[in-house]
């Protein structure tokens, strides 16, 4: 079997590759060992897809050079995303922070994208597994369970190692390492955080209670929410901080971002003063969160009985939580997959490994990783219609 070009993985990105090369007149066969396309976009924004976010900036991308994602995203931009959306009669909603939702489901951006596929007819073979790729000097064979495949120009779009359950794989890490191309660490991102058990016979009381909070730990902070859970910490800030924590960081945490605890406990003091210390911080923060935090504190009595000190303390404790995670939940439950092919060796401008003719990595796979909140879905989208346009 023959195509111009073959695209391995048939997910956000490989699907958007395989519409703009086959646009281009290129014979396009896209291939995945699941049985369906588009597996994670099903799955995402809790089945709604965030699709993409109205503020893409570079500093929303993790990666060694976190300039190189900037061409394919100037290229192929949000806009142009949310064009063929709306083309498509796929009605949205933007729901936080920029984050743009289908007001459905996230089966209506895989029909899209199908429907776009046999448009320009990309052929799609699924349920196939490779056994390996190599390259004769002029053109690449793809060994597959229903026989080879050769082609010009090959496309590694097979994502990252996150959710191994529903087929994910290291598969685009050893193709790029079979033709020297160098592998930044990989490591799981936008994942809970777990604790230890001395950690966790504090915290796990709190199992199921959240607030909103602000998050740091080296130099990056997020103010979203933080649910404590029953190994750990997860919520969107969490998610968010877990790409820029590494063993033996400490998070900081300000768990009542929006108020300022010393001032309204005083004011309450002069108001109400015959309420319990406990009962006068859960009037600012959840009721079990405040118990455990009184009951570190050691204090008390009822807020009449606490002086300046004793209150500012208790604040600070609310305000400045620091805790040392020990570990992540792993890929089993990341979002992303940080790490991946170096930037270093791929043209920015098409995605193609500057030491392969004709090998070209997109997506997730690729040493770019976005923050939560659709960056990862329109990276995907970008690098793709970047390739789409060279191979
Ligand atoms: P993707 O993983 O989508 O596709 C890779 C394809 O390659 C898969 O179909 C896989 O089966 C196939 N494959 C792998 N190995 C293979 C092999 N050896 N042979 C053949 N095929 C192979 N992002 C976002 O922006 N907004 C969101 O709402 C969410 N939500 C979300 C929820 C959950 C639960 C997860 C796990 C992830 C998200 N993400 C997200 C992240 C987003 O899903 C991710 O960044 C993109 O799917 C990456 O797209 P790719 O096309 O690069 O890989």
């Amino acid at each position: 079997m023959k195509a111009q070009v073959v695209i391995i993985g048939a997910g956000a990105a490989g699907m958007m590759c395989a519409i703009e090369a086959a646009r281009r007149g290129r014979s396009v066969l896209i291939l995945d060992h699941a049985k369906t396309v588009g597996e994670k976009i099903r799955i995402s924004g809790g089945g709604r897809c965030n699709f993409t976010n109205l503020d893409i900036q570079p500093d929303r991308f993790l990666s060694q050079n976190p300039r190189f994602a900037l061409s394919a995203l100037k290229r192929f931009t949000q806009w142009d995303f949310i064009a063929m959306v709306d083309a498509a009669g796929i009605s949205w909603h933007e729901k936080t922070l920029g984050q743009l939702f289908c007001d459905r489901s996230a089966k209506d951006i895989i029909a899209m994208l199908l429907d776009h596929m046999e448009q320009v007819g990309v052929r799609v073979k699924l349920g196939i597994s490779v056994a390996g790729v190599s390259h004769n000097g002029s053109s690449f064979t793809v060994a597959t369970s229903s026989g080879d495949i050769e082609c010009e120009s090959l496309v590694i779009a097979s994502g990252g190692k996150s959710i191994p359950k529903m087929g994910a794989t290291g598969f685009g890490y050893q193709v790029a390492e079979q033709f020297g191309l160098p592998i930044v660490a990989t490591r799981p991102a936008l994942v809970p955080l777990t604790f230890a058990e001395q950690e966790l016979e504090q915290t796990r009381a709190l199992a199921g209670t959240s607030v909103q909070a602000n998050v740091s730990c080296n130099a990056a902070n997020f103010s979203e929410g933080l649910l404590f859970t029953h190994r750990g910490l997860s919520g969107p800030s969490i998610l968010q901080i877990s790409s820029y924590w590494g063993d033996g960081d400490t998070l900081e945490v300000n768990l009542a971002a929006s108020n300022d605890v010393a001032v309204e406990l005083k004011t309450m003091r002069s108001e109400t003063g015959r309420i319990s210390i406990k009962n006068a911080l859960a009037r600012i923060i959840p009721e079990k969160l405040a118990s455990v935090v009184v009951s570190e504190t050691g204090l008390v009595g009822n807020l009449a009985d606490q002086n300046n000190t004793a209150l500012d303390v208790l604040a600070q404790r609310v305000h400045h939580w620091t805790i040392k995670p020990v570990g992540s939940e792993g890929y089993r439950t990341a979002e992303v997959t940080l790490g991946g092919v170096d930037t270093d060796v791929l043209n920015a401008k098409t995605m193609e490994a500057k030491n392969m003719q004709g090998l070209y990595f997109i997506g997730e796979v690729v040493d770019v990783t976005g923050w939560l909140g659709g960056y990862n879905f329109q990276w995907a989208w970008s690098s793709g219609w970047a390739a789409g346009q060279a191979v």
